[in-house]
């Protein structure tokens, strides 16, 4: 199959990326480099460095390489960011987003793959989360990926466009190739792994007054390669809904923040040092995924269940790359 994988420059896009070319698929990547590295494109990928709301790249794209399928990862990601520029986000994750789907329906490439988010929930009544839990998101970046999932939903009814949207809870970790390098890092384990290299001096654990036992939240911790995969099953899944499907990924274990910094005291060696700050606008207390749904449908099995599992990768692709993909 010929794929095209937006953002796929980016952190989980890159490793997607590898994944599809291991199991025989033709790709091609498009990513603006906002925040991804050309670095982190296996050489077996087509990379045309592109922006979503650029029509004519999109059109040329899709027929060029006779592209069936599009995994549509690119976005902006960071929770934080979203409560200062909602504009943005709304712009990138679902604008541009519609420009992408209009470009494939004028196409004829009627399926995707879309990487959505837990941030749907918003602060679920009950744990694990389910994909039937009411959607209700507390921060901009979860409400553009929820828009973007029912957009699908329509297009889906009115083009017969096939999506299948997967719901990750919190991606970490590494493949042996490809890390996280975002700049500035905004997620919890690739900042406590530059705490560990000396290149930060210490942690600021946002809030320790949330309702869970040591105070800090609570969250579902997933490793990338386990994410991949999760992809690859999608993608061979696509033609077994006649409708959109949305599935949930993630261990089904719940770590705290002290418990995470804890872990990876163990994995590293290192102190990491931390420092208690007011919370973060628009984070949930505990968010932890029942990914029953993706194993009896997809047939999806966890590879890296373990915490430490996730830690390790990451810690050990960033010691051999300290300064990220700039080498
Ligand atoms: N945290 C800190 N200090 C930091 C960074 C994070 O205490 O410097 C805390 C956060 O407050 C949160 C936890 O660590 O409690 C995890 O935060 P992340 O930023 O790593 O991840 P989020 O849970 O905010 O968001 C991530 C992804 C989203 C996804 C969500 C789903 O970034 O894309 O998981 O659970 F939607």
């Amino acid at each position: 199959m010929t794929v095209l994988v937006t953002g796929g420059a980016g952190y989980i896009g890159s490793i997607v990326t590898e994944e599809l070319v291991n199991s025989g698929n033709h790709v091609v990547v498009l990513d603006n480099l906002s925040q991804g590295h050309q670095t982190a494109v296996v050489p077996e990928a087509v990379f045309i460095k592109g922006d979503l709301c650029d029509q004519e790249i999109l059109h040329n794209t899709l027929q060029k390489y006779g592209v069936d399928v599009v995994m549509h990862l690119a976005a902006d990601k960071s929770v934080e960011n979203s409560m200062i520029e909602p504009g943005k986000f709304f712009w990138n994750n679902v604008a541009c987003g519609i420009n992408l789907l209009d470009c494939m329906v004028k196409n004829g490439v009627m399926s995707m793959v879309f990487s959505s988010s837990a941030a749907v929930y918003g602060q679920p009544k009950e744990i694990p989360i389910t994909e039937d839990a009411p959607l209700d998101p507390v921060n901009v970046y979860g409400e553009s990926k929820l828009i973007f999932e029912r957009i699908l939903r329509w297009y889906g009814e009115i083009h017969g466009l096939k999506s299948i949207s997967l719901r990750y809870f919190n991606v970490a970790g590494a493949s042996k190739r490809f890390g996280s390098d975002c700049r500035p890092e905004t997620n919890l384990i690739p900042i406590i792994i530059e705490v560990a290299l000396g290149q930060r001096k210490y942690l600021s654990v946002f809030g320790d007054d949330y309702d869970t036992e040591d105070g800090t939240c609570i969250r579902d911790y997933i490793h990338v390669l386990d994410i991949a995969r999760a992809h690859i099953l999608a993608l061979n899944h696509l033609d077994a809904y006649t409708s959109t499907k949305v599935f949930n990924f993630g261990s089904g274990d719940g770590y705290s923040v002290l418990e995470v910094v804890e872990e990876a005291r163990k994995v590293t060696g290192a102190t990491i040092p931390i420092d208690f700050c007011p919370r973060r606008p628009g984070d949930p207390p505990k968010l932890v995924a029942s990914s029953d749904l993706a194993k009896k449908n997809l047939g999806w099995r966890l590879e890296y269940p373990r915490l430490e599992q996730i830690i390790k990768s990451a810690w050990l692709w960033r010691k051999e790359h300290p300064t990220g993909y700039d080498y």
